[in-house]
């Protein structure tokens, strides 16, 4: 597709839609045209049966995103009407991300600040180099986090280091983002994008319904119980058991042969 900013790369190659933030000027800081086309951009990757996994990542070799574009705060998210716009279009993109029907894997390799850890976040994956930081810088700006990020936060890491991370708006090393569990892995950083790519290719050959089945599940089950829909559940279930892909999945072991998915 063509990328409805330059600040923004979208290629497909192979199973992997790549979503790139391309503002290495400014460390992949991210502007108001870009949130707007993050959602553009995954929606274009959900409609291709071909894509079976997302990488987010960033441009330019020193981080993944440094936050939310500082510079555009003053003209763009000041006076408190257009910080709601602002923050609508932020909240859109990481829903977006975060309700994508594909895995989605956050390759970091440098800055992963503020809005860029919410970016993170929102993924289902976070993979990154050694000598990669993180850190919410909310609390040095004055501003206030989303309580979407926040809670997103609090899922991964728990209360404690989420309020570790808020209070001292400090950053942290690899080993302690992989310690609180803020990381799923961490890589050498000339290994991160071949350790990723062999992590996709994975993801890419098992059936597409049983791990989106899973990827919503598991997202459920972090809702409050009264709000955990068991219907949903179940029929995500019985779309699995139904499929295609489930009798594929039980020939193919009969045939001691390696099963072809399709995601139907
Ligand atoms: N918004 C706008 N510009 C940003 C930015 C952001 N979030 N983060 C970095 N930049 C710009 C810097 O202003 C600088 O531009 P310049 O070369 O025109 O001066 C350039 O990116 C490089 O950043 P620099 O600060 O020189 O790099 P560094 O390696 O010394 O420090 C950071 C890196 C990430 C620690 C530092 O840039 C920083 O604190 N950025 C702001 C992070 C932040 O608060 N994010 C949350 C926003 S809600």
């Amino acid at each position: 597709m063509s990328s409805p900013t330059p600040r923004m790369i979208a290629r497909k190659d192979g199973a992997i839609g790549w979503m790139i933030f391309n503002n290495p000027d400014r460390l992949n800081a991210v502007s108001l045209d870009m949130w707007e086309a993050v959602p553009k951009i995954v929606a274009d990757f959900e409609a291709d049966p071909e894509i079976r996994v997302i990488v987010l990542t960033g441009a330019g070799g020193k981080a993944f995103v440094a936050g939310a574009d500082i510079s555009q705060f003053e003209a763009q998210r000041a006076d408190p009407a257009s910080v709601v716009t602002y923050e609508n279009a932020t909240t859109i993109a990481f829903e977006t991300i975060a309700r994508a029907d594909r895995p989605t894997i956050a390759m970091i390799d440098g800055y992963c600040i503020g809005g860029g850890l919410g970016i993170a976040l929102s993924c289902d994956l976070r993979f990154a180099s050694e000598g990669s930081t993180f850190g919410i810088p909310a609390a040095k700006l004055g501003l206030a986090y989303a309580a979407s990020g926040t809670r997103r936060l609090v899922d991964v890491v728990g209360p404690a280091y989420a309020k570790e991370i808020f209070f001292t708006a400090r950053r942290f090393t690899h080993d302690e983002a992989l310690s609180m569990g803020l990381i799923n892995r961490v890589f050498a950083r000339e290994a991160l994008e071949s350790e990723t790519r062999a992590t996709c290719a994975t993801i890419a050959e098992n059936a597409p319904l049983t791990v989106m089945t899973a990827k919503r599940i598991v997202d459920e089950t972090r809702k409050a119980p009264e709000n955990f829909d068991v219907d949903y559940c179940d029929r995500l279930i019985a779309r699995c058991f139904a499929s295609a892909d489930y009798a594929e999945g039980r020939t193919a072991f009969m045939e001691k042969r390696k099963p072809v998915f399709r995601g139907k």
